[in-house]
């Protein structure tokens, strides 16, 4: 199924009615930087959507009982080949460390809704979002309610795709950058002004995911946390010498040799919509400080996420199987793949390569 020229898509379910949501927003944070003001022009907007936040903090409150601990649901000793237990005493989530069990029971009872945020610009709309969002509507979150949020360069370009239940969408339009690292380094604003003016209001926990990539098996409630970053397939046996961190001291993103915990991948992180905000600006105020300086972050974005996750660890860690890339093969420490990246045709999705 390609069809092109829709603006609308489909939803199985009966819940929600469709709405396509423009949005022009103004790119150059010196002109207009006052985010407050937007958030209540949004506000006015989504008065009639679909998540009223005040019913779901008194359902919280009665019906739950206690909280989860790490102990409730978390083994380390499950996977001793791996690390599992980061130095701050964070879980490191591999397949066989968590009940499944236990935890849909606890989420269930909660009522959660998770936001998933996804750009694509230009060719990466045609290549890479139906596989991507039909691949989600399956396994993303599967049986809690999910809204989501599609960032598009041009809404007509958008595929039909029947979401099933529990499953809500709105759809953005951005402008476009001319060069993709640009198109991503916006991306951490775009974002900030999103949680600001509607997702914190609407979700529980968010997560920002790259579009190239689909879902192959159960992305579920074990990765929800309040600050989540997602080690990189190509590095997390490398020696932390090795990763490709920013190195040059005039970058806001520099992390000199002999520190840094990880290597994390710009192309999965989540937590709460407060935590989220406050990475994202972090990171989108050191890319405008490179900018100002004459230095891009040898890794973009990413850099600036790695750099953020150093001076903020991460409550918890996905193992690379829940961003594996194939091309690296199969080890046997990789026993079950929630995300696999897709084949990167940059030669046809980008203007620059
Ligand atoms: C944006 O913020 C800067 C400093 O925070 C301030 O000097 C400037 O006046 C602001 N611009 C607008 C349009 O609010
Ligand atoms: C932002 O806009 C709001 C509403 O117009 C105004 O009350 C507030 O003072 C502004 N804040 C800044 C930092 O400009
Ligand atoms: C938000 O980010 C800033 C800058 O990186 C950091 O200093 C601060 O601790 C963060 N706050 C929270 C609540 O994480």
């Amino acid at each position: 199924m390609n069809v092109k020229g829709k603006v609308i898509l489909l939803m199985l379910a009966v819940s929600t009615a469709v709405v396509v949501f423009l949005e022009y927003i103004n790119r150059n944070p010196e002109v207009d930087n006052n985010s407050s003001q937007k958030g209540w022009w949004f506000l006015s907007w989504f008065k009639d959507g679909t998540h009223d936040y005040q019913e779901e903090e008194i359902n919280i409150e009665e019906g739950t009982g206690r909280e989860l601990h790490l102990s409730d649901w978390f083994d380390p000793t499950k996977r001793p080949e791996v690390v599992t237990v980061t130095g701050w005493q964070a879980p490191v989530v591999w397949e066989d460390t968590y009940n499944v069990a236990v935890l849909e029971s606890y989420y269930a009872r909660r009522r959660i809704t998770v936001g998933l945020t996804v750009f694509a610009t230009g060719r990466y709309i045609d290549h890479y979002l139906e596989e991507f969002i039909i691949s989600a509507n399956r396994y993303f979150m599967a049986g809690h309610n999910v809204i989501f949020y599609i960032m598009v360069d041009d809404v007509s370009k958008i595929p039909l795709i029947e979401l099933g239940p529990r499953r809500s969408f709105k759809v953005f339009e951005i402008k476009s950058e001319k060069r993709w690292q640009d198109i991503s380094m916006m991306r951490m604003n775009t974002i900030a002004e999103h949680i600001l003016a509607h997702i914190q209001h609407e979700v529980d926990f968010l997560f920002c995911m790259d579009v190239d990539q689909v879902f192959q098996d159960n992305f579920g409630v074990e990765t929800l946390g309040q600050l989540v970053a997602q080690l990189q397939a190509w590095w997390y046996k490398a020696d932390p010498r090795e990763f490709t961190y920013e190195r040059r001291k005039q970058s806001a993103a520099y992390i000199p040799f002999g520190q840094g915990d990880f290597y994390y991948h710009a192309a999965i992180f989540g937590g709460t919509p407060s935590q989220v905000l406050n990475l994202t600006q972090a990171c989108f105020r050191g890319i405008l400080q490179d900018k100002k300086n004459n230095i891009e972050a040898k890794w973009h974005d990413e850099s600036h996420l790695n750099k953020y996750f150093l001076l903020n660890k991460p409550t918890k860690i996905l193992s690379p199987e829940y961003c594996w890339d194939y091309h690296i093969g199969l080890p046997s420490e990789i026993r079950n793949v929630k995300l696999s990246w897709q084949t990167k045709e940059y030669n046809l999705v980008r203007n620059n390569v």
